[in-house]
C-alpha cells in the first residue's frame, strides 16, 4: 500500500486503535476522516489531531452507514480507503445475563453487519479512485474463541470470513482488501481492565503499518501470528491458552 496522499474513513477513530491508526495517517500526509457515536469523543479527538475530520453517527443503523457514504462522496469524493474498525465487546455470561439479547444485537450489528454494509456502500465510492482499499478489523479471536465473550468472537470470525470473500470477488476490480488481526492491545476498549499481556496501541499500530507497507493480504499482530499456527495444529492447546489469559 502507498501509506501517502490518501483519504481515509476510519470507523470508531475517536478513540484507542482507530485514534492511533489517525495519528500515524496523518503524520503521513494522508486526509483522515473518523466517524463514531459519541461527539464528546470526537471533539476530544479533533483537538488531539486538528487536521482530522469528523462526523458523528451510529454505524449499528443501516441508515446513518447510508448518511455517512453520502456525506463522504459529497464532501470526500476522493475517498479511497475504508478502514472497517469501530467494534464493540460485552465480557458476559450468556445463559444468566439477562439483557444478552439486546447486547448480541448491538454487537452483529456494529462488528459484523456494519462492515458489511459500508463495504458494499463505499465500493462504488472507492473505485472511483486510485489505490483503493478495505482494509477490515479483526482480532486473533476470529481463530479460537474466548469465552467471556459470547459474541464479539463470533462477530470477528464472521467478519474474517466474509473478508476472504470480498477479496475473492474484487480480485478483477481496483480494490484491495486487507484484513488486520489485533492481539490483545491496551485500549478504551478493555474498560481498564486490559490482560496483563496487552501490548500499547502504538506498537500496534507500526508493526500494522509494516504489513501495509508488505501489501499482506492479512496482517497478523504480535502473537496472534503463533495463535494462528498454534490454532491450526493445536487448536484444544490454543483455547487453553485463549482461555487463561
Ligand atoms: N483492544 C484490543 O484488545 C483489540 C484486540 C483485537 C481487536 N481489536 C479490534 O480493534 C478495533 C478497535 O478497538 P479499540 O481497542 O480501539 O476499541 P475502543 O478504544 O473501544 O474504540 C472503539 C471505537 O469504535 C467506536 N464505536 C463503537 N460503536 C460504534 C458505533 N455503533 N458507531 C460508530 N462508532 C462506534 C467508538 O466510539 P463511540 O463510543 O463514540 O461510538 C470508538 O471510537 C475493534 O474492531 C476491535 O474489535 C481490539
Amino acid at each position: 500500500m502507498i501509506l501517502s496522499n490518501n483519504t481515509i474513513l476510519i470507523t470508531g477513530g475517536s478513540s484507542g486503535l482507530g485514534l492511533e491508526l489517525a495519528k500515524h495517517f496523518l503524520q503521513l500526509n494522508n486526509k483522515v476522516i473518523i466517524c463514531s457515536r459519541s461527539n464528546k469523543k470526537l471533539e476530544e479527538a479533533k483537538k488531539l489531531l486538528p487536521e482530522v475530520e469528523i462526523f458523528q453517527c451510529d454505524i449499528s443503523a443501516q441508515e446513518e452507514c447510508e448518511k455517512l457514504a453520502n456525506w463522504v462522496e459529497k464532501n470526500h469524493p476522493t475517498c479511497n480507503v475504508l478502514i472497517n474498525n469501530a467494534a464493540i465487546v460485552h465480557n458476559t455470561n450468556f445463559v444468566t445475563d439477562a439483557y444478552m439479547i439486546d447486547k448480541s444485537v448491538a454487537e452483529i450489528k456494529t462488528n459484523l453487519i456494519a462492515p458489511i454494509t459500508l463495504s458494499k456502500l463505499f465500493i462504488p465510492i472507492l473505485a472511483q479512485n486510485t489505490n483503493p482499499y478495505i482494509i477490515n478489523v479483526t482480532s486473533g479471536l476470529a481463530y479460537i474463541p474466548r469465552t467471556a465473550y459470547p459474541i464479539y468472537n463470533a462477530t470477528k470470525a464472521g467478519l474474517h470470513s466474509f473478508t476472504q470473500v470480498l477479496r475473492n470477488q474484487l480480485e478483477s476490480s481496483t480494490i484491495t482488501v486487507t484484513e488486520v488481526l489485533f492481539p490483545v492491545v491496551d485500549t478504551p476498549f478493555h474498560k481498564g481492565n486490559a490482560p496483563k499481556i496487552a501490548i500499547g496501541a502504538e506498537e500496534a499500530v507500526n508493526e500494522l503499518f509494516i504489513g501495509l507497507k508488505k501489501g499482506k493480504p492479512e496482517i497478523r499482530i504480535g502473537k496472534v501470528e503463533m495463535l494462528y499456527k498454534l490454532s491450526r495444529f493445536f487448536p484444544s492447546f490454543a483455547y487453553k491458552i485463549i482461555n487463561q489469559l
